[in-house]
Parts: structure tokens; C-alpha cells; sequence
């Protein structure tokens, strides 16, 4: 008789394994009738089976040994929501080792090992399904992987961390304070176990490391990709931003340069008159444009329990769709043989920037900072001053014409050496045209 159901496991019972928990046992009929099988959740594994989730789990699904569900013969799929590198990691090359297909939420595994672990299921022909690792509940790895896959991808700008999103958006529109907003965010389930992997821009590289891997087929790249996240952000600048026509978002950027793909994840001010400028809170928002189909947009939830199970399930069934038909698997899409791209030296960059000089209120402060500007070439689009005090310092804002990182950070560590200039320079790099 032919098989009409697939058998699914989960380890990890907390935000993300409870969504899809939940939508496994509560659209269970809806998810069979489209698919055309049964998707039947056999076993959940977590340290704390006690903890009521808010719904009703069946008797006999829940266990406090990962074991069990990885040894187990029936289950076809082990979906791997714990977090973190080890034991999850185990957990995956030990399910697919026993010939199971895996799907994962986790990014920051996907991003760092996810080398070891595709070479595994190549190995044992299973699938690794990735989907609720970036964006949430946004399907964008069947986007790059399927619907786009015609394309030469010219660039890709996300806001791909809910959390940094939902603390700019409090801090934008109610003037919140971040510490308080953080904590609202962990306490609605947003953030991760570190959330400073989120507000310092480190789970929107985990995301980046694998969209410009499929989008340009590169290696997981990880360690390669720049780095700055939300915590030198202050009121201030959102005000800065605000007067100057932008608002401040934590983009994560790919886009081909020259034959190199340039990867970085920076706070940004983003013109008010683009689209991603509008995306609030914990949504987010991935701009593709490739050189086939142009510009594409893709919005939505990019972090909670529910979002983020409707991703894990798409996965699941995708999965199940290859285990009913005896069909072919789908191909990772992640790989970097035969290209040729290298990755472009922050150096390299150019773009236009917002500084925040903490300067004295001194006549000759703005042409000293200027003259040294202009020594490395950066040119100056508009300059703000705030205020006036004759004994400490006023903000000094200038917002530059293109320039190039390298020069930049050379002219701001001078500038930063200056008697005048009493703290760090903020920098902000701002998108937009000339
Ligand atoms: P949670 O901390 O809410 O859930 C993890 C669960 O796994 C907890 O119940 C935890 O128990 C349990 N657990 C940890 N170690 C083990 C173990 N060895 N054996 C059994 N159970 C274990 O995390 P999330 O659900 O938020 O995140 C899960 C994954 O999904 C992470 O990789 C995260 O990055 C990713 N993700 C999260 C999103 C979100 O919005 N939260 C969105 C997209 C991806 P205990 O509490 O005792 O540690
Ligand atoms: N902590 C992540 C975020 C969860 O805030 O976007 C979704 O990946």
C-alpha cells in the first residue's frame, strides 16, 4: 500500500518547538489536505515536559530523552529547535546519521557549521531543511533557492533581526529606552538565548552568511562578514536621522562589486522614501533585486513562535513531499565550488556617511574637522549643529557624499585625535542616492 504519512520529532519544547508543535496538531487537516499525506508529530524531546505551553499535546508525545526520538526507526523527520552550537549539533549529524532528514531554526549552527553538516546528509541522501533560519516566517530560502533561481543577483538589503528592528522602531516612535525594550523583546519570546548575538548584529550575520552564500554561491562565510550592531545608536541620532530625511535601521547587505560580493551587517540610515525605511517593529524585510525579474520585496513576522513554526512546517512538508513520492532531494543550494567571487575588504566599500562629532563650541573646530575630511578625499553634503555651550561639547553632525570605508576610518581616527573632540565619532553609513 503506498505510504501516506511521514513521521516528525521535535527536540526543543521552547518558543519556536512550541509554533510548531501547534500548528502541526491544530492544522493538521488543512496541512494534510494540501500536501496530500499525513504530517503526524510523533515525539517532542525537551528538559521540561511539565510547563504548560498553552495548548494540549497528546498523550505519549512528550519525552525528556533526545535519544529516544533520534533512535527511533518511525520517525522520518528530527527537527532541531534547541539552539545554540552543542548539543544541537550533535543532535542533527546523529539524526542523519541514522538516515533522518533535519530540519533547523538555527541559524547561528547553519552559518558556522553548516559545511560539516550538509557534507553529512550529502553523504546519507537526506535533507536539511533551513527555511526558519532566516527571516522568520518569511519564506526567502525557497525565494533565492527556487523562485529567483533564473537570476543573476545584483544586491540583497535586509532587516533581518526582529529584535534590533522592534528596539529602533520603540526608540523611533515612543522615544523607549533600549534596555527597557530589550527586555520586552526577550520577555515576547524575539530575542535570542544571547541577545547580544541580536542587538550586536551577530544573528543578522548568521542570516547573511547563508542568503550570500545561495544568493552568490559562496561558502558559509561567516568570520568574513563585517559586523557592527544597534548599542552606539542613541536618541540623538534617531533624531539626527529624522531632520535629515532618514531613518535608522540595521541593514544586512550582499550585493556583487566588481566581481567581489561584498558582506556586511551595520546600522544604516535608510531614506524615508524606501520602502524597507517603513518596515517596523519585529517585522522584517528583504530588497532582491536580480537581473532577470528586477526589483522584489518580501515582508513579514521575522521572529515568535508562530511565525517562525509556519517556516519549520513549510520545511517539513517539503521534506515529506520528497520522502511520499520517492522523489529526488532538494539540493542545499549552499556551495562554493567553481565560483570565482571573493569577498570585498570592508576597506573597499564605498558609501555615503552620517558622523556625529562631539566637538568643542570653539571657532576653528568645523574647519579643522573639514581640512581633514578633505585630505582623504571625503566630501561633505550638509552639516547640523546643535545648541551651544561654551565648556562642554555640542553634537556636530556632517553628512558626507560617497566615500570609501578605508579613508573614513583614517580621517575619523585623526579627527578623533583631535583636542577639540572629546568622544568617539559616531559613524553611520547612509544609503541613497547622490
Ligand atoms: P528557546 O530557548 O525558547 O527553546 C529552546 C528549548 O530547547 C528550551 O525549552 C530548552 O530548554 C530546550 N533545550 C535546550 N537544550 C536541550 C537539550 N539538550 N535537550 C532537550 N531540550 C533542550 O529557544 P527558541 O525557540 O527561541 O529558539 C530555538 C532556535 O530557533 C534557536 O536556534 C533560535 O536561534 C531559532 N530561532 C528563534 C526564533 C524566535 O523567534 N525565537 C526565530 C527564528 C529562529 P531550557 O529552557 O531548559 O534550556
Ligand atoms: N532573535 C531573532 C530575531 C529571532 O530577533 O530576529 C529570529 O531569527
Amino acid at each position: 500500500m503506498a505510504r501516506n504519512r511521514v513521521n516528525v520529532g521535535i527536540i526543543g519544547f521552547g518558543t519556536v518547538g512550541s509554533g510548531t508543535a501547534r500548528i502541526l496538531l491544530e492544522n493538521a487537516e488543512i496541512i494534510s489536505k494540501r500536501a496530500g499525506f499525513n504530517v503526524v508529530l510523533k515525539k517532542i524531546a525537551d528538559r521540561d515536559i511539565v510547563r504548560d505551553r498553552g495548548f494540549t499535546v497528546p498523550d505519549g508525545i512528550l519525552t525528556t530523552s533526545a535519544d529516544e526520538l533520534l533512535n527511533d526507526p518511525d520517525i522520518d523527520v528530527v527537527v532541531e529547535l534547541v539552539g545554540g552550537i552543542h548539543p544541537a549539533k550533535d543532535f542533527m549529524l546523529q539524526a542523519i546519521a541514522n538516515g533522518k532528514h533535519v530540519v533547523t531554526a538555527n541559524k547561528a549552527l547553519i552559518a558556522t557549521e553548516g559545511a560539516e553538516i550538509f557534507a553529512a546528509a550529502d553523504e546519507k541522501g537526506v535533507e536539511v531543511g533551513f527555511e526558519a533560519a532566516v527571516a522568520g516566517g518569511i519564506p526567502i530560502i525557497k525565494v533565492l533557492r527556487e523562485g529567483l533561481i533564473a537570476n543573476n543577483m545584483v544586491a540583497i538589503y535586509g532587516i533581518i533581526n526582529g529584535t534590533s528592528n522592534y528596539i529602533l522602531t520603540k526608540m523611533t516612535s515612543e522615544k523607549a529606552d533600549f534596555g527597557a525594550v530589550l527586555k520586552e523583546a526577550q520577555r515576547l519570546g524575539y530575542a535570542e538565548a544571547d541577545p547580544t548575538f541580536d542587538i550586536e548584529g551577530i544573528d543578522s550575520a548568521h542570516k547573511l552568511t547563508i542568503i550570500a552564500s545561495l544568493a552568490y554561491g559562496i561558502p558559509l562565510s561567516f568570520e568574513q562578514v563585517y559586523k557592527e550592531g544597534i548599542t552606539r545608536v542613541t536618541a540623538e541620532d534617531i533624531d539626527f536621522a529624522s531632520e535629515l530625511g532618514y531613518k535608522i535601521k540595521l541593514l544586512a547587505i550582499t550585493k556583487a562589486v566588481n566581481g567581489q560580493v561584498e558582506v556586511r551587517v551595520h546600522p544604516t540610515m535608510v531614506p524615508n522614501d524606501y520602502l524597507i525605511s517603513k518596515i517596523d517593529g519585529v517585522f522584517n524585510a528583504i530588497y532582491v533585486e536580480g537581473d532577470a525579474v528586477g526589483s522584489t520585496l518580501y515582508y513579514g513576522r521575522g521572529a515568535g513562535d508562530m511565525p517562525t513554526g509556519s517556516a519549520v512546517v513549510a520545511d517539513i512538508v517539503d521534506i515529506g513531499r520528497t520522502i511520499i513520492s520517492g522523489g529526488v532531494r532538494r539540493a542545499s543550494g549552499i556551495s562554493g565550488a567553481g565560483n570565482t567571487y571573493v569577498i570585498r575588504a570592508m576597506g573597499d566599500i564605498e558609501s555615503k556617511y552620517y558622523f556625529r562629532f562631539s566637538a568643542l563650541d570653539k571657532p576653528g573646530t568645523l574647519s579643522k574637522i573639514s581640512g581633514i575630511l578633505g585630505k582623504y578625499n571625503i566630501s561633505i553634503a550638509s552639516v547640523i549643529q546643535k545648541g551651544r555651550s561654551a565648556s562642554s561639547s555640542v553634537p556636530l553632525v556632517v553628512l558626507t557624499h560617497s566615500a570609501r570605508e578605508k579613508d573614513v576610518a583614517s580621517a575619523i581616527a585623526e579627527i578623533d585625535e583631535l583636542p577639540v573632540v572629546v568622544q568617539k565619532t559616531l559613524v553611520i553609513r547612509v544609503e541613497g542616492k547622490e
